[in-house]
């Protein structure tokens, strides 16, 4: 049974990176068996049930079709280990909260633990892929743990860095810009990059597969994060010129936008980037930089992360300044706490931050989302005595004095604003901060209206 496998893959951490990759490994090679393992037993359950752990629009068709045929979810790392030609390892690297490089670094801790563990059981030669995002020289690290066995078995270890957005994962994995291979520029550092070449060329355009050396493919990754959270920095830093100057941020992106040098794509001004990678990986190379003695380019990255948390906070003043300058127990709605639509996924959400604060002004919070409140519960547990979790944004929005998107979700664009006008205390606030809604529509209704980087449309 087992022999009828062309190869065997193994994938290493199950969350929003390993499980929906492996997923379309599997769904598009039906001759390779590909198992993820993970140590979160809970995990593993999920994805071996009909409620997945991740939301993510498409993935639990290509889950269905593979799952029991060639996919399969387990907790037996060592058997797995064993039995596999090829290890993505894709466990969790988040921002050291301790000692040296505290809030700056990546934790490698279970980084270096899964390559303990796999040098420990390992008994046949492997290919290692580095799929976390890591700083640039972590495969180095790996390397040497496992050869400090000797050489009595060759690894060989790659970096196939993902490049995946949430709410688009499928699409993004099945029609990728590029897949990125990084590899030594030995025989047979090129032999088992050609082989993860093989593997991708199933069903992508091998001019889309692209290789590099190992460090350049690290950095790549980290430097494409930080090139689109800048885009997005640039243009928040320009919404709040445009709020002072009764410019319009949208006609603003278009014009630049349409300059095909610059591109329309994340041209969106927002309350600012959220998401479990962007401003780790900004601070990972804000934190090489400084290692290396270069702080003018540190200083500049990091100017990226300082725009967005201005971007955050100047939404919560703006607030407090249209609502009379307190918000002493006024019910505000927030509509989504996902750190954008089609995920249910909250890490570095700017909704938590907004909802901290309007917390400390002492503010009733309402918070809907179609798929992420479950999370905001755990985001605010122990400071949410005066926080509502509604799931119908009607509901959530009846009896406050305003409402602010916090997420792009589709849902939010079509409501009956009437009803909703109605059902508020006057007058009725609405700050728009993601711009989705029809401004003009809703200030006719009675609302004031507080788009990002446009003139407010207040009725007084
Ligand atoms: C990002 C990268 O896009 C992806 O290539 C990488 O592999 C992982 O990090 P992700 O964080 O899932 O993906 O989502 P992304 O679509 O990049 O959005 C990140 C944040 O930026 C979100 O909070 C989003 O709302 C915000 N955003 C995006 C804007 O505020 N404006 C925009 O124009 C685009
Ligand atoms: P990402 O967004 O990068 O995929 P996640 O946090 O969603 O990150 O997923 C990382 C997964 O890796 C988690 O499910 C975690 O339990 C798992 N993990 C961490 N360390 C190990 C390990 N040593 N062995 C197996 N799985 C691990």
């Amino acid at each position: 049974m087992e022999t009828r496998f062309e190869k065997k893959l193994l994938c290493i951490g199950a969350g929003y990176v390993g499980g929906p990759t492996m997923a379309m490994i599997a769904y598009k090679c039906p001759q390779y068996k590909i198992t993820v393992i993970d140590i979160n037993h809970k995990r593993i359950a999920e994805w071996n049930s009909d409620n997945l752990p991740i939301y993510e629009p498409g993935l639990d068709e290509i889950v269905k079709a593979a799952r029991g045929r060639n996919l399969f979810f387990s907790t037996d790392v060592d058997k797995a280990i064993k039995e596999s030609d090829i290890i993505f390892v894709s466990v969790n690297t988040p921002t050291k909260t301790f000692g040296v490089g505290a809030g700056m670094a990546a934790d490698l801790q279970y980084w270096e633990k899964t390559a303990r563990h796999i040098l420990q059981c390992a008994e046949s030669p492997k290919i290692i892929v580095e799929k976390s995002t890591l700083p640039v020289k972590t495969a180095l690290a790996m390397e040497r743990i496992l050869t400090s066995n000797n050489n009595k078995i060759h690894f060989e270890v790659l970096s196939n860095p993902e490049f995946l957005a949430e709410g688009t994962a499928i699409n993004d994995l099945e029609n990728p810009d590029r897949v990125l291979i990084g590899s030594r520029q030995t025989e047979s550092g090129i032999k088992a990059r050609d082989e993860l070449v093989e593997i991708y060329a199933n069903w992508i355009n091998k001019q889309r597969i692209i290789t590099s050396d190992i460090w350049s493919s690290e950095l790549s990754k980290i430097v494409s994060n930080a090139f689109l959270a800048q885009r997005i920095s640039s243009i928040n830093s320009i919404s709040a010129l445009c709020e002072k100057t009764d410019a319009d941020i949208n006609d603003v992106a278009r014009a630049v936008g349409f300059d095909s040098r610059i591109g329309m794509k994340f041209l969106n001004a927002s309350i600012g980037f959220g998401g479990s990678c962007f401003k780790k990986d900004i601070l990972n190379l804000v934190y090489l930089c400084r290692y290396y003695g270069l702080n003018e380019v540190a200083d500049y990255w990091d100017s990226v992360v300082k725009i967005n948390d201005f971007q955050k906070e100047r939404f919560v003043i703006n607030m407090l300044t249209a609502m009379f300058n307190t918000l002493v127990n006024k019910k505000i709605c927030l509509w989504g706490f996902a750190f954008k639509a089609n995920t249910g996924d909250t890490r570095e959400s700017p909704a938590i931050y907004i909802a901290k604060r309007l917390i400390e002004e002492k503010a009733e919070l309402v918070i809907t989302d179609p798929k992420a409140l479950e999370r905001a519960r755990i985001d605010l547990q122990n400071i949410d005595a005066n926080v509502k979790y509604v799931e119908d944004p009607y509901e959530a929005a009846s009896g406050s004095y305003a409402i602010a998107i916090m997420t792009e979700w589709d849902l939010y664009k079509n409501l009956n604003y009437e009803k909703i006008y109605n059902s508020m205390i006057k007058p009725a606030f609405f700050f728009d901060g993601r711009n989705i809604v029809d401004h003009q529509r809703l200030f006719e209704i009675g609302f004031n209206v507080f788009p990002i980087g446009k003139p407010a449309l207040t009725h007084f």
